[in-house]
């Protein structure tokens, strides 16, 4: 397991460790590290914190808006969206363009050769052979061909670019992801940010793909549109731009009235979805059916949804209106262009075949003109996205910075936290006030207090997933901050009382204690015999590669305290000399909870542990018992010190030994 062996000094590595959430402009003389600005090009968005959370994307919608317009915006857009695609896939990305550029030229060619087609067609109709019409149409022919071969190869071209894209997008988030800090996952702003980067990642990426890909073709091919023109009269080309004035309008304008509705329905959108998932949800069926939630939520569902079929209804209307206005007036204005060809015809300015291609042209001209509307718009749809995506991937340098310094070592003689205090974000109480600790190597140091009181906070301090604001955790003298986090967190092996299940096959859910061993088969189902589950495990119908979830073809569910020992099992085969249990024996049975403290001292020979409990039963086997109450320590010493002392612990003890001898005692 190679460490981080950054080896920077002690200070900057402390300096570096500001939390990495905040995004509000960096306080006065506050210095170390904070996040970079946002991409010069952009203009400024609104900072998160003025808007909560639920109203974000109204908030964004309006600056959406306000900055849709430029064309400043929609060139910062794609500059990024290049960035982002060639980073993806360079040989990806070049092709799909090659063939946009091909794409363009052959629809320029066309109208060239529809001329030569027309023009040899009126040799024949004045009576000559039709000897000169074959070359022409055998170029047409060819061309429509290519032009449709040209389109297949387009088409999972351009789906294979935009899955790239998708997978680079991913990959960046789980990038940012993995290296922020815990602290991070507290902070609102962050986790705003991360869920919308997230539930965007699955479909703007894809968007952007081929907004950019519209946006290329369709210039492309109006500027070759252009030239074809140009070369056999310049006069038609403001006769074509005029043609397409109408077309550019209610493009445009229905473009913007499709851009704003996605917007306002966001929102709506995403409240029908959760509570589409509600109704099918796993976890949720349970509670659904307890509480005969199904017709309420159905209703809900119903209602949402009916206001969005509704607003759409408007929209579409209101689009079909513009759409008709539009081709209305593009018919009218092309009824004036093929008067004033007709004129020109007459002047014999134009030819009769140019003129011919001309009206062709138009209407390539059209389409062409669509595609690059629609693309910009879809640029402009993902925008947001890219701003948040920006804002996200930034995050990361400063996080591992953060994460950096000297590597810590393998373990310690004895562990001292020093007046530890601790708020959460966003808290104003704090959770751990001017606590102070000690563990000497192979100590079993029990933690209690009640629901609340700063137990688990201490454990993730101790843990190396939070750095206190306050005070020191010292590994034999040496401030713990001066070490780098992920080296620390090599030694410690932690029990969560929320621990994970993982939807993975059993060997992994125990594997994944140490990545790197995984293959080490006999040392997993070691590691799983000391936590009492390998029977259970060895009975699944595939063993140790059943998948320990209903989610996978053949996979089995555990009961709560089985979890609990796969827990166990995964932190067993860590290996690491200092050991956490949060509440680790809250769902075994009474049986299982006894014995698995009886043989801890055995299970874990050597290792310095640290374990929270409420069950003073197994809390007074402890070397020294720390007693926290309101985030502070009230109390410590052995049992038997406590019981003398006669405090709060002893309280406690007489309260819980009373309610298991007499049941009046617990009421
Ligand atoms: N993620 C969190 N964000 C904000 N406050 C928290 C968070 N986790 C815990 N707290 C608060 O910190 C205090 C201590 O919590 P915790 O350490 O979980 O207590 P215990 O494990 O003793 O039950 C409580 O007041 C709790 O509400
Ligand atoms: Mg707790």
């Amino acid at each position: 397991m190679a460490r981080h062996a950054a080896g920077r000094s002690g200070d900057r590595a402390r300096a570096a460790r500001r939390p990495v959430h905040d995004s509000a402009p960096p306080r006065p003389g506050s210095g170390g590290a904070q996040l970079p600005p946002v991409d010069d090009d952009v203009p400024a968005q609104a900072p998160d914190d003025e808007a909560p959370a639920s109203d974000d994307y109204v908030d964004l919608a309006a600056t959406a808006r306000r900055q849709r317009r430029s064309v400043s915006r929609l060139r910062a857009l794609v500059k990024h969206s290049i960035r982002l695609t060639w980073a993806a896939d360079r040989r990806a990305f070049v092709v799909t363009t090659v063939l946009q550029l091909f794409g363009a030229a052959v629809i320029a060619a066309q109208v060239l050769i529809v001329k030569a087609v027309l023009d040899a067609i009126l040799v024949v109709g004045d009576g000559g052979g039709v000897g000169p019409v074959v070359l022409p149409v055998v170029l047409l022919a060819t061309i429509s061909a290519m032009v449709a071969v040209a389109a297949a190869i387009q088409t999972n071209q351009q789906r294979l670019l935009s899955e790239l894209v998708l997978r680079s997008t991913w990959q960046q988030l789980l990038d940012v992801a993995g290296a922020v800090g815990l602290r991070a996952f507290e902070s609102p702003e962050f986790y705003d940010r991360l869920q919308r980067v997230q539930t965007n990642a699955l479909s703007r990426p894809y968007q952007l793909t081929q907004g950019l890909v519209g946006l290329v073709g369709g210039l492309a091919g109006c500027i070759g549109l252009s030239i074809a023109i140009v070369s056999f009269e310049p006069a038609l080309l403001p006769i074509l731009l005029l043609a397409g004035v109408p077309l550019f309008f209610s493009t445009r304008r229905e473009s913007r009235l499709e851009f704003d509705f996605a917007v306002a329905q966001t929102p709506r959108l995403r409240l029908r979805q959760y509570l589409g998932m509600v109704q099918t949800g796993r976890d949720e069926a349970k509670e659904v059916r307890a509480y005969g939630l199904t017709g309420a939520l159905r209703a809900r569902f119903d209602a949402v949804y009916s206001a969005y079929t509704d607003d759409l209804r408007v929209h579409l209307r209101r689009r079909t209106r513009l759409s008709v206005a539009g081709n209305l007036a593009s018919a009218a204005f092309l009824a004036a262009t093929l008067l004033a060809l007709v004129w020109l015809v007459g002047q014999g300015r134009v030819t009769l075949a140019e003129a011919g291609a001309a009206i062709v042209a138009i209407r390539l001209l059209a389409t062409q003109v669509g595609a690059l509307f629609k693309g910009a718009q879809q640029i402009f749809e993902s925008g947001l996205f890219l701003d948040d995506l920006d804002r996200f991937v930034a995050m990361r340098p400063v996080a591992e910075q953060a994460e950096a310094g000297a590597p810590a070592p393998a373990s310690f003689g004895a562990l001292h936290a020093d007046s530890l205090s601790f708020t959460y974000p966003g808290s104003t109480a704090p959770a751990l006030d001017d606590v102070s600790i000690r563990l000497n190597a192979g100590e079993m140091v029990a933690l209690v207090g009640e629901n609340g009181s700063g137990k688990t906070t201490l454990a993730k301090l101790l843990a190396a997933l939070y750095e206190p604001d306050g005070g020191a955790i010292r590994w034999d003298g040496v401030d713990v901050a001066t070490y780098s986090r992920p080296s620390l967190r090599r030694s410690v092996a932690v029990v969560f009382q929320d621990f994970v299940r993982y939807h993975l096959s059993a060997r992994e859910n125990v594997g994944l204690g140490d990545a790197d061993r995984m293959d080490e088969i006999d040392a997993i189902a070691a590691a799983a015999r000391r936590a009492g589950i390998a029977g259970v495990i060895q009975d699944l119908p595939q063993g140790w590669d059943t998948a320990l979830s209903r989610m996978f073809k053949g996979g089995r569910d555990l009961s709560l305290g089985q979890w609990q020992r796969v827990a166990l099992a995964r932190a067993f085969f860590r290996d690491a000399p200092f050991v956490i249990l949060d509440e680790p024996s809250a769902s075994l049975d009474p049986r299982a909870e006894h014995a698995l403290f009886q043989s801890l001292r055995d299970l874990l020979g050597g290792r310095t542990v640290l374990f929270i409990s409420h069950r003073f039963s197994t809390v007074r086997t402890a070397d020294r018992i720390y007693v926290l109450d309101g985030g502070r320590v009230t109390e410590h010493g052995s049992h038997d010190e406590l019981m003398a002392r006669d405090g709060h612990y002893a309280e406690l003890f007489r309260l819980q030994a009373a309610a298991y001898l007499s049941p009046e005692a617990s009421r």
